[in-house]
């Protein structure tokens, strides 16, 4: 890998989706790196890694780590997460620190990043709330690639959409304004969760110091809305434990089962792509064989929000989707989330 080009193609991503701080730090280090400097000494050793592995997102969130933990006061006053405000004097700041910490910092490049985009909530619950006006049942949610389960706890946050309506407790720690574009959702009915529960390869349990340290150093810094969903995410999952167990998406599908009375729902967010082949066939395999035995009174949603081409020639673009039993399992495309979930327009 160019270590260089992995930086500099970072910058300009982080650029385009609304971190103006991390556009001019990672562009910075790859400076940095080309000028030998002390980026080039963390890194060295790195150039053979594979691109998805996300070296630059590794490097930012290790030091992001740091911080988050209070352990790189002088970083502090460059970081919003730690009260601080970006401006350019944080890039010295950083490559300085990048020198003195080499001991600290290596380390934790090791690290895979792993996020849970709270935001995307609002394509799932959205999609949720769409289906159960085809079924107004009790919902049982299960998600495979749950990573922390927060969105698992969707039922509890607040939607607004762009035309005055709104979703959920306005209490709610979690607040997605502006979260609904398009189409109405049919928002006048209520939604009850008898049953939830995930998976995920590598979950992160929230509940504890590590983990919240884990999904805030890999979100952006500077986008301030981000963090705060996350962080509302976490207090509530505080109060509301849910169960996600390491497995990985088939052996978790596998087991799923349906109940009278319910509506069963198995969903995901960004995660298809990272599934072996052979898993997703053993998941939709399993779904395809439980929707076959799905009545009126037990029905099956898989709903996902997801890479996809609406047709065979078009551009992936994150569309939500559902297929349901007993109709049958047709794929219906709802709408088109953001990347990091907000605003989702709904056809
Ligand atoms: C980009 S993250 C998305 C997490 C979450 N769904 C969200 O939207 O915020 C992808 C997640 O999928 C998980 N994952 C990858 N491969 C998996 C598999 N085969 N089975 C279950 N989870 C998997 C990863 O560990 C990671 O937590």
């Amino acid at each position: 890998m160019d270590l260089v080009a992995a930086l500099r193609t970072q910058a300009e991503a982080c650029d385009a989706l609304g971190s103006p701080m991390y556009g001019e730090l990672l562009a910075a280090l790859a400076d940095d790196v080309a000028a030998g400097g002390p980026t080039a000494r963390v890194l060295e050793g790195h150039e053979d890694d594979p691109g998805p592995s996300g070296l630059a997102l590794r490097l930012a969130g290790s030091v992001h780590r740091l911080v988050l933990a209070g352990q790189a006061g002088e970083l502090a006053a460059f970081y919003p997460t730690a009260g601080g405000a970006w401006v350019s004097e944080g890039v010295s700041a950083v490559v300085d620190f990048l020198d003195r910490r080499y001991d600290d910092v290596r380390p934790l490049l090791d690290r895979a990043p792993q996020t849970n985009e709270v935001g995307r909530s609002a394509a799932l619950l959205g999609g949720l709330i769409r289906m159960r006006a085809r079924w107004p049942l009790p919902v049982r949610l299960f998600e495979i690639g749950a990573s922390g389960g927060l969105n698992l706890r969707a039922d509890r946050f607040r939607c607004t959409d762009d035309a005055g309506g709104a979703w959920g407790d306005p209490q709610s720690p979690v607040a997605l304004e502006g979260a609904w574009k398009g189409a109405a959702l049919p928002l006048g009915q209520g939604l009850t969760v008898v049953d939830r529960g995930g998976c995920d390869v590598h979950p992160i349990d929230v509940t504890s110091e590590d983990g919240r340290l884990t999904l805030t150093s890999y979100v952006w810094p500077d986008m301030t809305e981000r963090q705060a969903r996350l962080a509302g995410a976490i207090e509530l999952a505080r109060t509301r434990p849910v169960q996600v167990e390491q497995a990985d998406a088939a052996s978790y599908a596998e087991r799923l089962t349906l109940v009278p009375g319910a509506m069963t729902v198995l969903w995901h967010s960004v995660m298809w792509q990272y599934v072996p082949r052979d898993q997703q066939e053993r998941v939709a395999a399993r779904l395809a064989a439980l929707g076959a035995t799905a009545t009126d009174d037990s029905p099956l949603v898989h709903l996902f929000a997801e890479p996809t081409r609406r047709t065979p020639g078009a551009e992936h673009e994150l569309w939500v989707c559902a297929e349901a039993w007993p109709d049958g399992g047709e794929r219906t495309y709802l709408g088109r989330m953001a990347p990091h979930g907000v605003p989702v327009t709904w056809e």
